[in-house]
């Protein structure tokens, strides 16, 4: 390498903009900035959002794909985000392969629960493009409101939190009926999460088709099972979902929610990105996955429910061990809680923006 290629280098590196530097974090290059999300930045912490949720249901919202990209926005333009992940819900396809779905009160519901081998061969397989349109329609609205600068980000729900809603029809402490079936029936939980899987496919396809700069996967209750259950019923879904992305050049992020005894799975997934939550600490993280994969995450967001300083403060504790990792993207460990104040999530963001190594 001449004197002329390292001007070349050093000069593409500082002109990168946030868009730039979160796909190089994302492919493990060093950036000139670290790109930082939130997972749930859009949501009831937000006035701007409880506004709109006052005159729409939920649903109507995700279904709309001109107020997910309004809601999508909003913490773009209140927090100064260069990241966006468009607005939209985990369950939208199990109600497109055919269970009932509402929000209420006590969070989502699924009626009519998966609990045999009858119920899953019940299930319908759906094409995304007529029975989902909406997180691929408010990708192309947002593609061009949030710019060419800055990165958005399509998700899904992974196999395995996806079956847990649809065996239990709502959220669950203990998951007693997906793992009676899991272990009583393991065949029929085989081909639940293999109907799951082969949907949410082509769910992310069009979302990457759309526009979609990463697609994340999110697996809320994966953390749940033990190393031997996660190899034998989640890992081979996981490897095959993201393997049947891969043509589509983007980077595929792998959210488990306490996943310190899986972390080995996830690097060895063939996800991009590893994204996790704050109960493993950084040396170890970056340590087991040893240079395979790019991490995201990885603060409390239980953080930011005290003060702006002490949120900025564990920002700058966090981005002390993670900053030395060559593709680190700052997040939280799970989604901005409800009770959150604005001025905490700002600040977060402003300290990461401020950060100098
Ligand atoms: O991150 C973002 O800004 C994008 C939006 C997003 C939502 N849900 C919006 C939402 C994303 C990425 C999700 C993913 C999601 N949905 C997950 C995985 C992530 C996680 O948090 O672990 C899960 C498990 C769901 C299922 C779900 N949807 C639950 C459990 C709830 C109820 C939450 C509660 O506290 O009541 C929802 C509803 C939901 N999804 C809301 C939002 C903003 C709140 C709904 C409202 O406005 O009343």
């Amino acid at each position: 390498m001449n004197l002329g290629d390292n001007v070349i280098n050093w000069t593409m590196q500082t002109d990168m903009t946030p868009r730039e530097s979160f796909l190089a974090a994302c492919n493990q290059q060093a950036v000139p900035e670290i790109p930082v999300w939130l997972m749930r930045q859009a949501g009831r912490y937000m006035p701007e959002y409880q506004a709109i949720r006052s005159k729409v249901s939920f649903l109507e919202l995700c279904k709309s794909p001109e107020l997910c990209c309004e809601v999508t926005m909003q913490p773009i333009d209140i927090l100064g985000l260069d990241v966006g992940i468009i607005f939209s819900d985990i369950l939208l396809p199990p109600e497109a392969m055919g269970m009932n779905l509402e929000f209420t009160d006590k969070g989502p519901q699924l009626g009519a629960p998966i609990r045999d081998l009858a119920a899953v061969e019940a299930l319908v397989d759906f094409d995304p493009v007529e029975k989902t349109p909406w997180p691929a329609e408010a990708i192309r609205l947002t593609r061009p409101a949030i710019g060419d600068h800055r990165a958005l980000i399509g998700f899904g729900g992974a196999p395995f939190t996806l079956a847990s809603y649809m065996v239990e029809g709502k959220g669950s402490r203990n998951y007693e009926n997906l793992k009676k079936l899991m272990f009583g029936e393991p065949e029929t939980f085989h081909l639940l999460m293999d109907r799951i899987t082969d949907n949410l496919g082509a769910y992310l396809r069009v979302q990457a088709e759309a526009g979609a700069d990463a697609l994340q996967i999110f697996d809320s209750w994966g953390g749940s099972l033990s190393s031997r259950d996660y190899a034998t019923f989640v890992q081979p879904r996981m490897k095959r979902l993201i393997a049947s992305l891969k043509d589509l050049g983007v980077p595929i992020i792998s959210y488990v929610n306490g996943c310190g005894h899986l972390l080995e799975f996830m690097a060895d997934s063939g996800a991009d990105v590893v994204a996790i939550d704050w109960r493993i600490d950084a040396a170890d993280a970056i340590k087991i996955v040893a240079g395979r994969c790019a991490i995201q995450g990885n603060m409390d967001p239980c953080a930011l429910l005290a003060s702006p300083e002490a949120a900025a403060r564990e920002t700058r504790k966090t981005l002390q061990e993670f900053a030395g990792h060559k593709g680190f993207i700052f997040n939280l460990g799970s989604g901005v809680l409800k009770w959150t104040p604005v001025a905490s999530a700002k600040a977060v963001v402003d300290t990461v923006r401020a950060w100098q190594g």
